[in-house]
């Protein structure tokens, strides 16, 4: 099998978290946390799960300049995604999300998107022919259809967080990533084009429907949960990666509910993804 090459266009976070015993209810300020910095950011986490997966991943998106940008790409640099896409803007800040995590490892995410909202289709060069393009919806949406516009391979999008997109979008993406939330913000629209619809349900597994028939479900696997911050993000770059690579569709969702499994037991985005022989060994041990 030849490894798959991935171009990923998407948002590039600073992640400021702080854990908690609860989390806050509106108007209420709890104490007591303790205070961490990860790099984050849907496309980027996705970029990097992709990467340690086994994936030749390129990223496209915005930064600003400076420290932040530094510490966000760190562990893309590291791991080695090409991020020659990744557009420095001396005029913009880099994205920054900042991340309540309670003791269940649920959280809440507010995001100041920063150049994130400046990533332009004229930014959207996909170079080569990757065997799939993934987006989610934390850039611009025209950005979203100049890549699908760019008709390479497996066209994937992670509908979060979920907002208004084109009906066009809906019904041209071979791959759509929905967690329960954003299921029900789609409702039917999802199945309108016909392709493929997988759909995360937290403790009770995963579903992957095509033409809006189920025709695979994979069990949660039971780990112990400390953040569950770029889960959802593994969950997509698993998928996305295991159906480029020619795997039959349920063992795929296997694949990446495995892999989102091993993502909550970390704390931090970044930090907490896999590498694709911590999963395999997984779920050796499963069998
Ligand atoms: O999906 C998790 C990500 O959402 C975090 O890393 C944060 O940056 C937000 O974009």
């Amino acid at each position: 099998m030849s490894t798959p090459a991935l171009t990923i266009i998407g948002s590039v976070n600073l992640d400021l978290v702080a854990s908690a015993e609860k989390l806050p209810v509106a108007g209420e300020t709890v104490t007591g946390a303790t205070f961490a910095q990860y790099p984050g950011g849907k496309g980027a986490n996705q970029a990097l799960a992709a990467r340690r997966l086994g994936a030749e991943v390129s990223m496209i998106a915005r930064t600003g300049e400076g420290p932040n940008r530094d510490a966000a790409l760190a562990l893309l640099r590291q791991d080695g995604v090409d991020l020659s896409g990744v557009v420095a803007c001396p005029d913009e800040q880099t994205g920054v999300a900042l991340i309540a995590v309670d003791k269940a490892g649920e959280n809440q995410i507010v995001v100041a998107s920063g150049a994130n909202a400046t990533l332009s289709p004229e930014d959207v060069n996909i170079e080569g022919h990757p065997d799939a393009i993934l987006c989610q919806l934390e850039v611009p949406t025209a950005c979203v259809m100049a890549a699908l516009r760019a008709g390479s391979g497996l066209f994937a999008v992670n509908l979060a967080p979920a907002g208004p997109v084109p009906i066009e979008l809906l019904e041209a993406a071979d791959l759509l990533i929905v967690n329960e939330g954003e299921a029900a913000f789609y409702g039917e629209g999802l199945h309108r084009g016909g392709g493929m619809v997988a759909l995360t349900l937290g403790a009770e597994g995963a579903v992957l429907y095509r033409a809006g028939k189920e025709v695979a479900r994979a069990a949660a696997f039971a780990v112990p949960v400390i953040d569950t911050t770029g889960a959802g993000d593994t969950f997509c770059a698993a998928l996305v990666l295991a159906l480029a690579e020619g795997r039959e569709e349920g063992e795929a969702l296997c694949f990446a509910s495995a892999a989102s499994a091993l993502a909550v037991t970390k704390a931090g985005a970044q930090p907490s993804l896999p590498w694709r022989e911590d999963v395999e060994a997984f779920l050796r041990e499963q069998d």
